[in-house]
């Protein structure tokens, strides 16, 4: 069944917004994600509950799978690697956290390289939307 990333991300808010908001008990814990670089100011790139964007795209991905989800921070000059014919699912492929990780590996200001839509979405046939 195909769907949008941009209904993932729609779907993929109430989550987000019950877990930053309700409890920090059982699920928060769940999502861990790699701070940006206080070097420069990558504030502009946090949600409107002041989550750098490593975090919230942990939030997005954990949103397919439910038991949480862990970005590691990256080593100097890498880069996170696309889904895989594996890993690929709805959020995952989404337009939102190929932006999200985009924004994450740049925060970390170490150099490390982005990558375009295209090879991102290598592996996610039809998971991936020509809308965005
Ligand atoms: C696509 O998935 C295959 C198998 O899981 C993997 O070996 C390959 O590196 C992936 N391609 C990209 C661009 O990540």
């Amino acid at each position: 069944m195909w769907k949008s990333p941009i209904m993932t991300f729609e779907l993929a808010v109430p989550v987000v917004a019950a877990i930053g908001s309700t409890s920090l008990s059982r699920s928060d814990s769940a999502y861990t994600a790699p701070s940006c670089s206080a070097t420069s100011d990558w504030t502009w790139m946090y949600n409107q509950q002041e989550k750098p964007p490593c975090l919230t795209a942990s939030f997005l991905v954990g949103a397919c799978i439910t038991k949480g989800y862990t970005i590691l921070k990256l080593p100097a000059g890498f880069r996170y690697d696309p889904p895989s014919s594996i890993t690929a699912n709805i959020c995952l492929c989404s337009w939102a956290v190929y932006n999200l990780y985009g924004a994450c590996s740049l925060c970390q200001d170490q150099g490390n390289p982005l990558m375009t839509w295209d090879v991102w979405t290598t592996n996610c046939s039809n998971f991936k939307s020509d809308d965005r």
